[in-house]
């Protein structure tokens, strides 16, 4: 039974294009981030980085003043899980896991990703996690794209493939009380994706629905801690942590992956039919 009503915001096929013109933004702030990634650089450099792709786009920041929030990304290195706000003290060092989350708004229209980077040589038991991490993204999103493809698919059919694929590739910690949201004329809009759980319930996954979708698992326990900071979320256990993240559309041929380059099509096509894959290449990008 649901608490509450949930107001689901469908986009109409113009109003996808424009979320995409968002997705495409913050892809590049974090195609630059990445780039950017190396022992010595600090997480507020990053964000300057960030904020400059974004701004130099005509968007603006969406995170930068959400809930008072001081950053335009969200830096979370090692055991930080999500919402670590970035500092001039803080120097990335080899061996580091961190993960970057961006999100912009242009033309009143969200794009949100995240991704996790090793810096330098990094352990390669945190790499693999990482490697994971984005394996059940990649899953769940598939899920979505089948869901909408058949018509029969539900909201937790995402969550179910998340867990899935990360009991598949490894013992972690899926973090509770944290997961993905929808997406469109605000960053965060109903409905809630978890990262787990039982398929088959939930509302219909429909063409329209813009969903963002974001695994964040670690080494240890599921279990966080919020620091005192009143964002910083870490791991209980202190154990490493990944959290990676993509903006989707579901459309009435599969799904279209807005904030990655290709659409999702690569990925998909490997997951999914051909049928079934994202039509980025019949899509101004
Ligand atoms: N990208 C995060 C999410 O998916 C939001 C960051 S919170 C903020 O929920 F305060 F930094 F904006
Ligand atoms: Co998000």
């Amino acid at each position: 039974m649901r608490r509450h009503q949930l107001n689901i915001q469908l986009k109409t096929p113009e109003q996808i294009d424009l979320m995409r013109r968002a997705g495409l933004v913050v892809a590049n702030a974090l195609a630059a981030m990445r780039a950017a990634v190396a022992p010595g650089v600090t997480t507020a450099d990053l964000d300057a980085i960030a904020e400059k792709v974004i701004r130099d786009a005509g968007g603006v920041p969406s995170f930068k003043g959400y809930h008072g929030y001081p950053g335009s990304i969200c830096s979370s290195v090692n055991e930080q899980i999500v919402h670590a706000i970035p500092s001039p003290q803080q120097v990335l060092r080899e061996g580091d896991l961190i993960s970057l989350d961006c999100g912009a708004v242009l033309d009143g229209w969200h794009g949100d990703a995240a991704i996790t980077v090793p810096v330098g040589e990094t352990n390669p038991a945190l790499v693999k996690m990482a490697e994971v991490a984005e394996e059940s993204m990649w899953a769940g999103i598939a899920a979505a794209a089948r869901g909408v493809l058949s018509g029969r698919g539900r909201l937790t059919d995402i969550g179910h493939a998340v867990e899935t694929a990360v009991r598949a590739g490894g013992r972690y910690g899926i973090v509770d009380g944290y997961g993905g949201h929808g997406i469109g004329t605000e960053m965060h809009q109903d409905p809630h994706v978890l990262n787990h759980g039982r398929p088959g319930r939930g509302i219909k996954l429909s063409p329209g629905l813009c969903l963002a979708i974001e695994p964040m698992i670690t080494m240890g326990s599921p279990r966080s801690v919020e620091l005192e900071d009143g964002w910083t979320v870490v791991t209980r256990d202190n154990s490493v942590a990944a959290h990676v993240e993509h903006s989707i559309a579901l459309l009435d041929d599969g799904a279209w992956v807005l904030t990655a380059p290709d659409g999702g099509r690569e990925r998909l096509g490997e997951l999914l039919t051909a049928r079934a894959g994202a039509r980025s290449t019949s899509t101004p990008s």
